[in-house]
């Protein structure tokens, strides 16, 4: 595996199995991900881009195939090491916020910040992504769009070597996703974020395929994120 491999996918497939039912979420899917890259994951709804990342969060585990961060292997982790793995090295987005509703807004970022070493500041990173005036209001007290910028500031506080945002702009409008948006180095959406990003990936149903696409601007990559142009 080359150095600069972060994530690395080798026939990875995953099916639920739902009494007699099976959903083959994702077929055999081979694919890197290299540091410093940003890479979107697209497709249509129900095409398995959520299981992707979750199984690359160290989320849930795979039906079948390899999967590497770095040179530790996620497909043989104990539930301990999966534990210790996202809680070291991963920000995550997800696709419905997952926030603590018993939580304001500053808390719920908090505790993800105390979960590392060296996090960001809870109160800039929330001012960051637009709500410094709301710190204090609990979910239920926020917009949709603020819940998933509160979502936005939970992932990146944490410093994560490997930042995952399922549809991490779905509910917001362009000029506020865009400056929310943070660092993304893999994330799924919808054609539209396409300017935002050095590199993309496309899927295709089941099947993830290798083709990477420079989007010609590099100069409107998130800050740090460069891709490897
Ligand atoms: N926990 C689960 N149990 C059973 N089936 C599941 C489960 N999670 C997902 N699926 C099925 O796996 C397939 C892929 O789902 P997934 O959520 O990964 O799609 P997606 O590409 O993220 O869709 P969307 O764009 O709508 O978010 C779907 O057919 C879904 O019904
Ligand atoms: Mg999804």
């Amino acid at each position: 595996m080359a150095n600069d491999v972060l994530v690395h996918l080798q026939d990875v497939t995953k099916t639920y199995i739902m009494g007699e039912v099976s959903v083959e979420a994702l077929k055999a899917t081979t694919l890197d991900i290299f540091a410093g890259e940003v890479l979107v994951i697209l497709g249509p709804s129900g095409s398995g881009k959520s299981t992707l990342l979750n199984l690359i969060g160290g989320m849930d585990r795979v039906s079948s195939g390899e999967l590497y961060f770095r040179q530790e292997a996620l497909h043989l982790a104990s539930n301990h090491q999966l534990t210790q793995y996202r809680r070291e090295h991963i920000g995550f987005v997800f696709q419905f916020y997952n926030l603590i509703s018993d939580l304001t807004a500053w808390e719920n970022v908090e505790l993800a910040a105390s979960l590392v070493d060296h996090p960001l500041s809870t109160a800039e990173v929330l001012e960051q992504v637009g709500l410094g005036e709301r710190l204090h209001h609990f979910p239920a007290q926020l917009s949709g769009g603020e819940q998933q910028r509160v979502s936005i500031a939970r992932a990146i506080v944490k410093r994560p070597l490997l930042l995952l945002c399922d549809e991490p702009t779905g509910a917001l409008d362009y000029q506020t996703g865009k400056s929310a948006g943070g660092q993304p180095a893999a994330r799924q959406h919808s054609a539209d974020c396409n300017p935002q990003c050095g590199h993309r990936g496309y899927r295709r149903p089941g099947r993830a395929h290798e083709q990477r696409q420079d989007c010609g601007d590099p100069n409107q990559c998130p800050p740090g994120f460069t891709g490897r142009n």
